[in-house]
């Protein structure tokens, strides 16, 4: 699967100018993400670096630790972005990223619903913060692409789609009790055709179907576009991102602005 998604993210050179979902929720993100002191920051799956851009915005001089899966994605990022003094770029699986301790920050943007055991990833996470520090993300919940999964049950044809956690299993995973707010949102996009969905998900390769499916033949995919169409709406095939975004607190000192005092 791992290998199945390094290819799929590396293939997509369209990326940056295609994902613009992507782009609008990594500035949701960005806007609440907490009030930190120079924080030492990891990112995960940085892809093009729409979240990355936010943070570099509002943390010029804290070290940052930039990271994917996909060494095409942090090349993608790094010609995007330029050379920052405090900024370096690792290939990391987010889901167990192999460094030191002591980050004040971890930050993902859309990139969780793409690890194999996204509630076991936090229990590393936590243990990689410093007391005080935060994990922000924002990742897909269960409602996602509602609209492809009730045409296949109306259909009786199996869908490839993930049974995602809810925002409830997120707070519930995190080690910490009482300290993982989480919001949701729910963002409904048109697209000319049920075609036009896929080719869309492929340009940017997020388009990897559940590792046990099946895929439809032919005729099942025809059938399944055609009744995606028939429901349309104006004319064009809505399809429903629903996006659960999380600041989940370790628990312990908050972390210190310069002047010893908690920041924020
Ligand atoms: C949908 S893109 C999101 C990219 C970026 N954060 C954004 O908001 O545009 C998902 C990214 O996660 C990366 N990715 C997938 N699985 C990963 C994993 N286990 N660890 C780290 N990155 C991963 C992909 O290579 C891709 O760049």
């Amino acid at each position: 699967m791992k290998k199945q998604l390094i290819l799929a993210f590396g293939q997509a050179d369209r990326y940056a100018e295609q994902a613009l979902l992507q782009k609008r929720v990594a500035q949701t993100l960005a806007a609440r993400l907490p009030s930190l002191a120079r924080p030492a920051i990891l990112e995960l799956g940085c892809g093009t670096g729409f979240l990355t851009r936010h943070l570099l915005q509002r943390w010029p001089e804290a070290p940052l630790l930039c990271s994917d899966l996909a060494y095409p994605m942090l090349q993608r990022c790094r010609a995007s972005l330029g050379a920052h003094p405090n900024l370096r770029y690792a290939v990391l699986d987010g889901e167990q990223p192999a460094v030191a301790a002591g980050f004040d920050l971890i930050a993902a943007s859309m990139v969780m619903q793409w690890f194999t055991r996204p509630l076991a990833s936090l229990a590393g996470l936590f243990a990689l913060l410093q007391p005080g520090g935060v994990l922000a993300f924002a990742t897909l919940g269960p409602e996602t692409f509602q609209e492809w999964r009730q045409a296949c049950t109306a259909l009786a044809l199996p869908n490839a789609l993930a049974d995602r956690p809810t925002a409830a299993d997120w707070q519930q995973a995190w080690p910490a009790t009482g300290l993982a707010q989480t919001w949701e949102e729910s963002i409904t996009l048109p697209h000319p055709s049920g075609l036009a969905f896929l080719q869309g998900l492929r340009a940017i390769g997020a388009h990897l179907p559940i590792p046990a499916y099946r895929p439809l033949s032919a005729g099942q995919l025809r059938r399944l576009l055609r009744h995606l169409e028939q429901q349309a709406h104006g004319g064009t095939v809505e399809m429903t991102y629903h996006v659960i975004y999380g600041l989940f607190r370790k628990n312990g000192v908050a972390a210190l602005g310069k002047n010893g005092y908690p920041a924020g």
